[in-house]
């Protein structure tokens, strides 16, 4: 058998980014290829299911080629290909399994099915490579939870949220201010024109929750309510941007407090679950959110009083991509992990199967 590095593919199609990408075991992106469906979902202020599988199903296949061609390879220079199959939209996830296992059984290569929240969860061992165990912060835009990782597989998640997930809440809260769709860059963009950041969250007060409870959840609804509710307070007519700008720090503010407090509680558990490591662990903060340069700081901070080692994926990693997807591929190829092609896809797939059922899970 050859001792060259492994190469894998990886294909990336659970919510609206249609991503191909060729990984080298070492840690080397050959080819990193993102389309982002927002201008289909735009005028819908949200990610449409079936829009978004349509899309998938049109352009799947030219970033197949184009993530051969742009690490000038072939399907012979793979050595398996992976394929996000859950949690997710499940016509999107189909689109791009079956894809996966088409190219594994033309090609004769290994499958390998990957949970997307492992994608992202693992994406600090490409990019920083982290070492076992570690804390995990994973924010986007269906999921907010708190994870141990003790090993490749083996998640134990401390806290997740109880009603939205924090990048909806970001999304949500930008559409009330009538900012576009995807509302959280957009939010933090308008955040930074704030003029008065000390008078900002004394005029718009917005609710902590969980913050000072014990555990490591979260609840993002009741903040969500509250920015509508000062929405619907200014005054008729156009929104003033000074307001908006204003609204949008305090939102980014009270976020980043709630988010140090829970993550402060999951640092404490961490560490009495393992307190005698000889290296600080580390700890990563990933989904689409971990891109907001506030929450980034603010994580920061907090993980150096704790001396951990604080890592975040760069921005183009952070959110969803198809290089996260081979890497995981990666690491299950080396422990032997491979599918048959009968595996099916799942919309629902905790990865931590032992957590508490609760309703985002
Ligand atoms: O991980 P991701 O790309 O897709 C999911 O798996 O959900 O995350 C997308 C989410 C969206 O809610 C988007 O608004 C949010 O990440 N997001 C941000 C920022 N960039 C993306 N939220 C706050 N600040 C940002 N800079
Ligand atoms: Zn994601």
């Amino acid at each position: 058998m050859s001792n060259a590095p492994k190469i894998v593919m990886g294909i990336e199609t659970s919510c609206d980014e249609t991503a191909v990408s060729i990984v080298r075991e070492d840690g080397e992106i050959l080819s990193n290829l993102v389309l982002s469906q927002i201008k289909e979902h735009k005028a819908f202020g949200g990610v449409v299911p079936e829009i978004a599988a349509r899309a998938h199903m049109d352009h799947i296949d030219t970033l197949i080629k184009g993530a051969l061609n742009d690490a000038n390879m072939t399907f012979k220079d793979l050595d398996a290909v992976a394929a996000t199959c859950g949690p997710g939209l499940i016509g999107g996830v189909m689109v791009g399994m079956m894809a996966g296992k088409a190219i594994a059984a033309s090609q004769n290569l290994p499958f390998i099915a990957v949970n997307h929240l492992e994608g992202h969860v693992l994406t600090a061992r490409l990019t920083h490579k982290a070492q076992f165990p570690f804390l995990v912060l994973l924010v986007s835009g269906g999921h907010t939870q708190i994870l141990i990782a003790h090993d490749i597989g083996k998640y134990q998640r401390l806290g997740t949220t109880l009603d939205d997930a924090l990048g909806e809440c970001f999304d949500k809260s930008a559409k009330l201010m009538g900012l576009g769709y995807p509302g959280g860059p957009n939010l933090e963009k308008i955040a930074a024109k704030c003029k008065d950041s000390a008078s900002a969250c004394l005029k718009y007060p917005l609710p902590t929750p969980l913050k000072g409870r014990k555990g490591c959840d979260f609840s993002f609804s009741g903040l969500k309510t509250a920015m509508r509710n000062h929405v619907e307070a200014l005054p008729e007519g156009d929104l003033d941007p000074n307001d908006i700008a204003d609204l949008a720090y305090a939102f980014q503010i009270t976020v980043g407090d709630v988010l140090k407090n829970r993550c402060q509680n999951a640092i404490s558990e961490f560490l009495s679950i393992y307190p005698d490591l000889p290296k600080p662990s580390a700890f990563v903060v990933c989904g689409g959110v971990a891109a907001n340069s506030h929450i980034r700081q603010i994580l920061k901070d907090l993980t150096h009083t704790a001396k951990m080692d604080f890592m975040a994926p760069p921005m183009t990693l952070c959110s969803d991509n198809g290089a996260m997807i081979a890497w995981v591929g990666l690491e299950k190829l080396k422990l032997n992990e491979i599918d048959t092609l009968d595996v099916a896809a799942r919309p629902r797939w905790p990865l931590d199967p032992n957590a508490e059922k609760l309703r985002r899970q």
